[in-house]
């Protein structure tokens, strides 16, 4: 199939994107990064997360990026910022942080028509050791899932994968979310599943460009929406962690382009 880009579209309406692509998606992944490197000295006991999602926006304008968020659905901020308990899509406010408490910030950003979506934890004060075996499980699944990005594999490989280690550790992945295409558009086709049967789903094709974000709770999977229509939070109320990178399939596996500039995409690193 061939449309407006003058690119192919596979039968299942996932975009092949041209070698040139990757550049456009490095610069817009790399700024992305470079702003969650930037907030981390911000995140400390007593700071609201609408202060952080500020520091985000005013960095993301002096950029002369744009926010891919605000705007998005009636999404009004620059970060999603999901405490503890909270699984994703965390509306920035006026609520202090606590010590110890563990949040995912979630910035996606458009540069020069590319987007660049990541997502990495934070610890304000001191990182509890359930907490800590939650954020390094949830790293190393993300990672895990990442280890099967190449040609041949299918995306049911990369979900089998992630499932399997963080089940493995007796936490569980969450279903209700899922990772997405994206290149020029925020969300396209497949769904990243984070579970699933290997083998299934769609075959991975060089060009291919989306998000792994791995959502793993302590206790059970199910999710519930609040009110506002975006806070999603653990039914049972355990805590959550998350890390996302956007990649793109090479003829030998795959580029991250979200890579944390500082290496300090883990919260004990840096
Ligand atoms: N960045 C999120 C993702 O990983 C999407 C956030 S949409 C918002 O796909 F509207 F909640 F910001
Ligand atoms: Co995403
Ligand atoms: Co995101």
């Amino acid at each position: 199939m061939r449309d407006r880009h003058d690119g192919r579209v596979t039968k299942d309406g996932i975009r092949i994107h041209e070698r040139a692509d990757f550049a456009g998606m490095h610069k817009a992944g790399r700024l992305a990064a470079e702003i969650l490197d930037e907030i981390a000295p911000l995140i400390e006991p007593g700071v609201t997360t609408g202060r952080i999602n500020e520091a985000i926006h005013a960095r993301v304008d002096a950029a002369g990026a744009k926010s891919a968020t605000v705007g998005y659905r009636g999404y009004q901020h620059a970060s999603c910022i999901s405490v503890n308990h909270v699984v994703c899509h965390g509306i920035p406010g006026d609520k202090a942080l606590k010590d110890g408490d563990i949040l995912n910030v979630d910035v996606t950003v458009i540069v020069d028509g590319w987007f660049g979506d990541t997502s990495r934890m934070y610890v304000a004060g001191k990182l509890s050791r359930k907490a800590e075996r939650l954020i390094q499980v949830t790293h190393d699944a993300l990672m895990i899932g990442i280890e099967q990005v190449k040609p041949g594999n299918t995306f049911g490989d990369i979900g089998a994968a992630i499932q399997r280690y963080a089940e493995g550790q007796r936490m569980s992945v969450v279903r209700d979310f899922c990772g997405h295409g994206l290149g020029r558009v925020f969300h396209a086709p497949p769904n990243v599943l984070h579970y699933g049967r290997p083998g299934t789903g769609p075959v991975l094709e060089e060009g291919m460009f989306f998000t792994i974000e791995p959502m793993v709770n302590l206790g059970r999977p199910e999710t519930k929406v609040l009110a506002d229509d975006w806070t999603a939070v653990t039914r049972d109320k355990s805590l959550s962690a998350q890390f996302e990178h956007s990649v793109g399939v090479t003829a030998e596996g795959c580029e991250i382009f979200t890579l944390s500039p500082a290496g300090r995409f883990h919260p004990t690193w840096g």
